[in-house]
């Protein structure tokens, strides 16, 4: 069984991955990427489909990110072998015959709301349930525009936070001055559930308030949302949609969506979600700066009034690979 002493917090997780908005890669075009400390090729086919596969052709390792689209597959600019979306190798230029181990593995992923979703993981084992993010589709709710940031922090150090009440006051001391965590539990579907109340102090457009915050992640440690109330403006519910995706064990990219409700008023809309964007981006310029130098200890000395971090870690191991 996965326990937090058997797995290594610092190597990159499984789960499904945000890698780009939709418009990362164009009908017909090729590309190289970096995430997850390795390099891959996405291609876009004639039919809109999208295949991400590991960079070297099995033939004599010519790189693929410098091949081309051949209606749906992509042909390799060494010798020509053309691979297929499941990573087969289904015409080699003057033969019939196509070696048996002629394929290269290909990552699952999922185009939805705009945005590309990868699955990564270091064993064989199938995908872990794919997070659904009901609200992205919903007229009710009006999302901003999407903020994508290189961050330098390991996923680990972010996933912690969800569990860590303690650095509220000190590090959001700009807008906190204390936080409580009300509830926290795992449950089912790989999702974990956390809820806050932090009090905060007034501020240059809202008074000192308690919000509650529910802390939600979707499939995994790769996406979380919270939901909270604005009660200096009209009753205002926002979500903020974060998903963090490694580009190596100590930087990661992170998509950030700010929703609120919609008011059918689009100043109020533009607003309110100017207004979150930007207090949301403040807490993480914040915790940036601790992320960046942090290390995770194996064995932690905790006080009675830090948040669960070894429930979290114990929740969290489950997606991290074993310590070799
Ligand atoms: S190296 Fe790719 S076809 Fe030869
Ligand atoms: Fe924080």
């Amino acid at each position: 069984m996965t326990t937090i002493k058997s797995v290594d917090f610092n190597k990159i997780p499984k789960g499904w991955f945000v890698i780009g908005k939709s418009s990362l890669i164009k009908k017909g075009n090729v590309k190289t990427i970096h995430y997850f400390d390795q390099e891959f090729v996405i291609y876009r086919g004639k039919n809109r489909e999208i295949t991400i596969l590991t960079p070297h052709c099995v033939h004599l390792g010519a790189h693929l990110g410098d091949g081309v689209i051949v209606n749906n597959c992509l042909r390799c600019p060494f010798h020509g072998w053309e691979y297929n979306s499941q990573g087969q190798v289904i015409k080699i230029p003057f033969t019939n015959t196509i070696p048996r181990r002629a394929r290269k593995k290909t990552l699952p992923n999922k185009e939805i709301n705009g945005f590309i979703f990868v699955y990564f993981t270091h064993d064989n084992e199938p995908p872990i349930p794919f997070p659904i993010v009901s609200f992205l589709n919903q007229p009710h709710w009006k999302y901003s525009h999407v903020r994508e940031s290189i961050i330098d922090a390991s996923i680990y150090s972010i996933s912690e936070n969800l569990g860590d009440k303690a650095h509220f006051p000190v590090v959001h001391d700009t807008f906190v001055s204390h936080a409580q965590l009300d509830s926290f539990i795992t449950e089912e579907n790989n999702n974990l559930k956390a809820k806050l109340s932090v009090s905060t102090k007034k501020g240059f457009c809202w008074r000192a308030q308690n919000i509650e915050i529910t802390l939600k992640t979707l499939g995994g440690i790769s996406a979380a949302i919270s939901q909270f109330h604005l009660f200096s403006f009209p009753s205002t519910s926002v979500h903020a949609l974060i998903f963090i995706t490694p580009i190596d064990s100590t930087s990661l990219l992170m998509t950030k969506i700010v929703a609120v409700e919609n008011k059918k008023n689009n100043f109020l809309n533009f607003l309110y979600n100017f207004i979150t964007s930007r207090v949301i981006w403040q807490t993480i310029i914040e915790d940036s700066s601790i992320w960046e130098k942090r290390i995770v200890l194996d064995h932690p000395v905790l006080s009675s009034d830090d948040g669960p971090i070894i429930p979290l870690r114990k929740w969290m191991a489950q997606f991290y690979p074993l310590k070799k």
